[in-house]
């Protein structure tokens, strides 16, 4: 894998095996270790602390609500912000991220957790600004990632985050184990939904899952696709009321994104309509959206984490739960 790099160069002589030295950290939890590891464990002091962006998991209850076309224009908007973004992208067997961001991998999530290139080789410089992390499409073996892939996953999230400023991670639809494990390990939660009830319900039924598992859980709401200016925020209304009395999970508002023709156009393969038209209605709502995140999000830039707290932990910590 020496010299190409889903579609750039790297110094030669970089492989595998030194991308895997240089994110040193074990994936193995306290098992792994042995018992006198983890009796020794217990006498040493706790890991350093860890300088570690904010992660930012963009999730839906119903499908094709607009996550994959939110995360890819949000990416764009934090990059112009002067945030160093990455957007992985965690639809794991049914990524699409790269169509919308217009690059072509070669690389993607399957071969970095096969063991078969590094974290570097795989991620992609979009001409847009963001990098991202590309995932596998139409692979039914990443569709149900392990244990074993989603502790790899952990571990290279864990890598990202001590060199970026904001991780994004763009999920699918629904509560599949992986889905919701990577919802608990977020530092937040974007859920995209639609005016209408079916996608309410469901984006609801989001909501009480991981707020069953975490009760700490910190959900921001996006409406998608409204037709009538303020329908997005009568929504967020009423989602806010059921989240709150039922399962005392206070929501935040991050407002609406009009429907718009010139998205479903937008062809494939092409620069995202945020890089191209920024000033379409769509563009406009997205920019004021990532600059009300940013405030909301204590500035999306690294904050220090203990070192036994970092999103590899948290993996870790919440599979348990599972
Ligand atoms: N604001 C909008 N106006 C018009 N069309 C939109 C808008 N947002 C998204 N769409 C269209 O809706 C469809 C679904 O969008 P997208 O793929 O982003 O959804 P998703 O939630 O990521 O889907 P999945 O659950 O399959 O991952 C796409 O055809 C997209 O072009
Ligand atoms: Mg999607």
């Amino acid at each position: 894998m020496d010299g190409a790099v889903n579609g750039q160069q790297t110094s030669k002589g970089q492989s595998a095996k030194t991308g895997a030295a240089s994110t040193s950290r074990s994936a193995l939890g306290p098992r792994g270790k042995g018992l006198f590891g983890r009796l020794l464990q217990g006498l040493r002091s706790p890991p350093a602390a860890l300088q570690e962006a904010a992660s930012i998991a963009i999730a839906s209850g119903k499908g094709g609500t607009g996550k994959s076309f939110f995360a890819t224009s949000l990416a764009v908007a934090l990059h112009r912000s002067e945030r160093r973004t990455v957007l992985v992208d965690a639809d794991f067997g049914l990524a699409c991220d790269h169509l919308l961001m217009g690059v072509k991998p070669t690389l993607t999530l399957q071969q970095l957790l096969q063991g078969q290139c590094t974290l570097e080789q795989v991620l992609i410089k979009s001409p847009c600004g963001p990098r991202l992390l590309p995932g596998a499409s139409g692979v039914r073996r990443m569709a149900t990632p392990t244990d074993k892939d989603l502790m790899l996953f952990a571990r290279e999230l864990g890598v990202l985050a001590a060199s970026e400023d904001t991780l994004l991670l763009d999920l699918g639809a629904g509560i599949a184990p992986a889905t919701v494990l990577t919802m608990l390990s977020a530092d937040w939660i974007v859920l995209v939904t639609q005016p209408e009830i079916a996608a309410l319900v469901d984006a609801y039924a989001v909501i009480k899952c991981v707020a069953q598992l975490k009760s700490s859980a910190k959900f921001l709401i996006v409406v998608n696709r409204v037709g009538t200016p303020g329908r997005g925020e009568m929504a967020f209304q009423r989602l806010t009321e059921v989240a709150s009395q039922k399962v005392g999970v206070e929501l935040r508002y991050l407002g609406e994104i009009p429907d718009d023709d010139s998205v479903m156009q937008h062809r494939l393969g092409q620069l995202p309509l945020i890089a191209t038209e920024p000033d379409a209605p769509t563009s406009l709502a997205v920019t004021a959206m990532s600059e009300r995140l940013i405030q909301i999000c204590g500035g999306l830039m690294p904050r220090t984490v203990p070192g036994d707290e970092g999103i590899q932990a948290r993996f870790r910590q919440h599979r348990l739960f599972m």
